[in-house]
């Protein structure tokens, strides 16, 4: 029972599976000299060639034939269009590589969704402060400029940024990503502030300069956990629940969908620790100014990004140390009965998935929601015949139908992580996402669907509405 032509997808992006990393002009992004650098990725393993897609793109197309997508989600390498990061100098072989991609995405019927930004930074920009500097905000507005006009003829829908919250976690605050900072308590929230400010200026480029011909739609990709008290009778884990909310989802959610500023929750914290720890000055969550771009409004729908879930209680109090972990001051629990899968962190809970669609309908106004992402991955021995993904695909798709029709959510698509194993960033190729296999040890980088990929392909093409119902229709005809 899902919606006339809702988007059945899948996820991928550049630096994960494109390689090539110096070919045809390319410029260096953070991640391949994070790569690089010894101790970074589990085994000092790289993307240089990851699954090869600059070169095998028409394999690739194949996988998403074989699924029966109706929505392709991928990235845009922005060193690959712009080697130094800036629009004086545009790398001609790049922009022909996206537009075959593009163009051969729609000969299939297939349409492009398109990140401009998934984790991959120019590495000279990065020279230049990166995404610390306030001045990125207008160096990635005419990056997205630049690409609204070369694709936007054909792309119409489009993410700007990737999980803003990984990039500044992970990359500046625990540095198990690129740029691999650890400055704790300060830089994450500088780079999630100049994030919001890139996304909303490429927002309004967009919504001035290109909606009323292009009539696309944009939006940023906020990534959350599901989060519920650990003990849902007491006052201080139901507080601890809607700090974590605020601290995730609501960072980036709560600007754009609600008031044009960071949770009220987020701010106290901080500015408490703060207060805690004698750490004087401004507030370390920086504060919009009205020079800046209005954010509040910059999301044509809401971009969701879901993996796993959390039980909270409060985390103890002040850990005498500046941390984004103390101003949270939470205790993540993982329910005994959500079953880890792979990864440390991926507690399987379809049923969180159903609880924050929810919960976006009834905190952000009712939005348009796509699922990006949402995966499972298998570690250690491959199992082509992958069981377990398949009931994973099953329940969670399901939950998604309760979201629907149940409570309403307006979902209007869902974008599996991955079309095929990839390079999972720290974890590198030892943690696989994909609904195909590829076989990294040979030459051919085969790629080889799983069991849960035939399955996901059944589900597709028994809800398929729409132009792609008629289409699958008169193909079977003909045959
Ligand atoms: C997301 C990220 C993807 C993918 C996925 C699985 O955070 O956007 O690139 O790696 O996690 O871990």
């Amino acid at each position: 029972m899902f919606p006339r032509d809702f988007a059945w997808g899948a996820a991928t992006s550049a630096y994960q599976i494109e390689g090539g990393w110096q070919a045809d002009g390319k410029g260096p992004s953070i991640w391949d000299t994070f790569c690089h650098e010894k101790g970074r990725v589990y085994a000092d393993q790289n993307a240089d060639m990851a699954c090869d897609s600059y070169k095998l793109w028409e394999k690739d197309l194949e996988c998403v034939k074989q699924l029966g997508l109706t929505h392709y989600r991928l990235s845009l390498s922005w060193a690959r269009l712009l080697p130094d990061g800036t629009t004086q100098h545009v790398n001609d072989r790049g922009v022909q590589y996206y537009n075959k991609v593009i163009n051969d995405l729609l000969a299939c019927d297939v349409s492009p969704m398109v990140t401009l930004y998934h984790f991959d930074l120019p590495q000279t920009l990065q020279d230049q402060g990166g995404w610390k500097s306030p001045g990125i905000a207008t160096l990635f507005d005419n990056y997205a400029k630049f690409c609204f006009q070369t694709f936007g003829d054909r792309v119409k829908l489009w993410i700007t940024i990737n999980e803003p919250y990984v990039c500044a976690k992970l990359g500046y605050e625990d540095g198990i990503h690129a740029p691999g900072l650890k400055e704790k308590g300060i830089s994450a929230y500088v780079v999630g502030h100049n994030m919001l400010r890139a996304h909303a200026m490429a927002w309004h480029s967009y919504n001035c300069l290109y909606r009323a011909k292009q009539k696309g739609a944009v939006s940023l990709a906020i990534n959350s956990d599901w989060f519920e008290p650990l003990n849902p009778g007491c006052r201080e884990d139901i507080a601890a629940t809607e700090r974590a909310l605020a601290f995730a989802l609501g960072w980036f959610a709560w600007p754009v969908f609600v008031t044009g500023d960071y949770p009220g929750i987020m701010r106290s914290a901080i500015d408490a620790e703060s207060k805690k720890l004698g750490y004087n000055g401004a507030s370390r969550l920086p504060c919009f100014s009205k020079d800046d771009p209005a954010i509040l409004g910059t999301a044509d729908f809401f971009a969701l990004n879901y993996y796993t879930s959390r039980k909270v209680k409060p985390g103890g109090g002040c850990k005498q140390v500046l941390a984004m972990s103390s101003d949270r001051d939470l205790e993540e629990v993982i329910d005994p009965s959500w079953p880890i899968c792979g990864v440390s962190w991926l507690a399987v809970g379809p049923h969180g998935l159903r609880n924050l669609l929810k919960y976006i309908k009834d905190t952000f106004r009712n939005p348009a929601v796509y699922i990006t992402e949402n995966g499972f991955c298998q570690v250690g021995p491959v199992h082509i015949e992958d069981v377990q993904r398949c009931e994973f695909y099953k329940s969670t798709i399901l939950e998604v139908d309760r979201a629907i029709q149940e409570d309403g959510v307006d979902v209007r698509g869902y974008f599996a992580w991955s079309l095929m194993d990839n390079f999972e960033w720290a974890d590198g190729f030892s943690v696989r996402f994909g609904l195909f296999h590829v076989d990294f040890s040979d030459a051919a980088l085969r790629r080889t669907v799983y069991r849960s990929g035939k399955e996901y392909a059944k589900i597709i093409s028994k809800h398929k509405t729409g132009k792609w119902k008629c289409q699958q229709l008169a193909k079977k005809q003909h045959s």
